[in-house]
């Protein structure tokens, strides 16, 4: 009989975590305004809000912490990053941050002019938000398919060559650089191909253009380059990332994901014209050259972080993981994106609610519902993320409406997947008397689903 599969990993050290009554949650829940980012941590039993800086970092990371170098300039702990870095995605100049919106503010400073135009595929929110608070345009470049929740194919997250080369036709001159972000988060945290990343390179050759890659899951992306891409299945993980990188001229990057750290970014790039101009605005915004946002332990555990992170063992446990909740819910015939992502289950909620009105936000009901049923957290990717349209001032009501259920690295079991399929089975179970959501009673120009107050309907 062949051996079910099993984690790469035993558990050293454990955090308790409270499992809390309906009463309870339903009280928490009203005093947070029907907010589940207002809610404790404590007041939580399954936390899936996001797999960002949430992970658990290995006894080698912890013992890296207690070597790092706490040294204003040039510490080795920074040199211990900088050489990991540059093993594993060959940019040899370094800009460290505090996290990965900051290598974006700190490039986009040097690079982004206001009109211009800046293709890409599904841009992350705080991507797009650097680049339109600075009066330039985000394009979008995903493939259609990416729309098409029930369909199944390998590369959800790819650029559409053709999109991309009419923009860069229509937008001579006017691009600083294209952002491919791998994996793709808003389209499910589905993967690019590496062809893919090939066309991209070629076309932007053809322009003239260079090329970022929004690296966060980086090493996400090549397991499933490994596991998906023919020509791919005998490299390891470490020279498929170094592959990809090979196609981009920089990368920003987000440490809180792939690197299993807490806290921690960086901008890398071979282009040292890239590098001068942006070290004033890393000064600037981050601190000196050799720390930028970062501890010296910090940079010590992303070092360690990284090597462990692009570990075939470490990325097969973290995927299958996601993998087995999709197919528990495919037992119950609940509709997510399909395939299951790298990091995330992004469930279908306008297929799970269909009589809840769009205008009572449809994804933000079933996180309530999935909170109130078993204290499990996700996060609404819908009309009260979308905000309203700056011009009109309506609410925007996007095509999908999903509550995305990211599961941190290393740090829940496949028992709490199997809660969470239940939990999602029940409310699935009584979807037809479900018909009311709620209305928003307070909220914030710009970013409002953070701090956004409600009330039930
Ligand atoms: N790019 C991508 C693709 C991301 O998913 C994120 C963060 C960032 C950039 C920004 O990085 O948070 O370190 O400043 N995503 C988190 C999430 C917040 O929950 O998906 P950051």
């Amino acid at each position: 009989m062949e051996l079910p599969f099993a984690e790469s990993y035993r558990i050293k050290m454990v955090e308790h975590i409270h499992r809390s009554t309906r009463e309870e949650r339903e009280q928490w829940i009203k005093e947070a305004k029907y907010n589940l980012f207002k809610l404790a941590s404590n007041q939580v039993y399954i936390d899936l809000l996001t797999d960002s800086g949430t992970g658990a970092m290995s006894d080698k990371q912890w013992a890296a912490m207690m070597l790092g170098d706490e040294s204003y300039a040039g510490a080795s702990s920074f040199f211990n990053m900088k050489n990991m870095i540059e093993k594993i995605t060959g940019f040899q100049y370094v800009l460290p941050t505090h996290q990965g919106r900051a290598a974006e503010n700190v490039f986009f400073s040097a690079t982004v002019k206001e009109g211009n135009v800046i293709p890409g595929n599904s841009h992350f929110d705080t991507t797009k938000g650097h680049i339109e608070y600075r009066r330039a345009i985000a394009l979008d470049c995903t493939i259609d398919e990416a729309s098409n929740t029930q369909l199944e194919i390998p590369f959800k997250g790819n650029v559409d060559p053709a999109k991309l080369d009419k923009a860069l036709a229509e937008h001579k001159g006017n691009v600083p650089f294209v952002i491919v972000t791998v994996t793709n988060n808003t389209a499910g945290g589905q993967p690019v191909s590496m062809q893919n990343l090939k066309e991209v390179r070629e076309i932007c050759n053809k322009y003239g253009v260079p090329v970022i890659l929004d690296s966060a899951r980086f090493a996400e992306n090549a397991y499933f380059i490994k596991t998906r891409e023919k020509g791919y299945e005998n490299k390891t993980i470490k020279e498929i990332a170094r592959e990809m990188f090979s196609y981009a001229d920089g990368m920003t990057m987000s440490s809180k994901k792939d690197a299993i750290v807490n806290m921690g970014g960086f901008f890398a790039t071979n282009k040292k014209e890239w590098y001068d101009s942006a070290i004033m605005f890393g000064v600037m915004y981050e601190g000196y050259l050799t720390y930028g946002g970062m501890a010296g332990r910090d940079m010590n555990a992303l070092a360690q972080g990284l090597d462990e992170g692009t570990e075939f063992p470490v990325l097969e446990s973290r995927i299958k993981q996601v993998q087995y909740l999709g197919q528990r819910l495919d037992e119950f015939g609940i509709p997510y994106q399909r395939p299951a992502g790298g990091h995330a289950i992004f469930v279908d909620a306008k297929k799970i609610l269909p009589n809840v009105p769009k205008e009572e936000f449809k994804a933000q009901t079933l996180g309530i519902e999935l909170y109130l049923e078993a204290g499990i957290r996700g996060v609404e990717i819908g009309a009260l993320l979308a905000d309203r349209d700056p011009v009109t001032r309506e609410n925007r009501y996007p095509e999908l409406e999903l509550l995305r259920l990211a599961i941190p690295r290393r740090t829940y079991t496949n028992n709490h997947m199997d809660v969470i399929a239940v939990a999602l089975k029940n409310i699935y179970d009584r979807r037809e008397s479900i018909t009311s959501g709620y209305r928003i009673v307070k909220e914030l120009p710009i970013m409002r689903h953070f701090t956004i107050e409600l009330e039930k309907c």
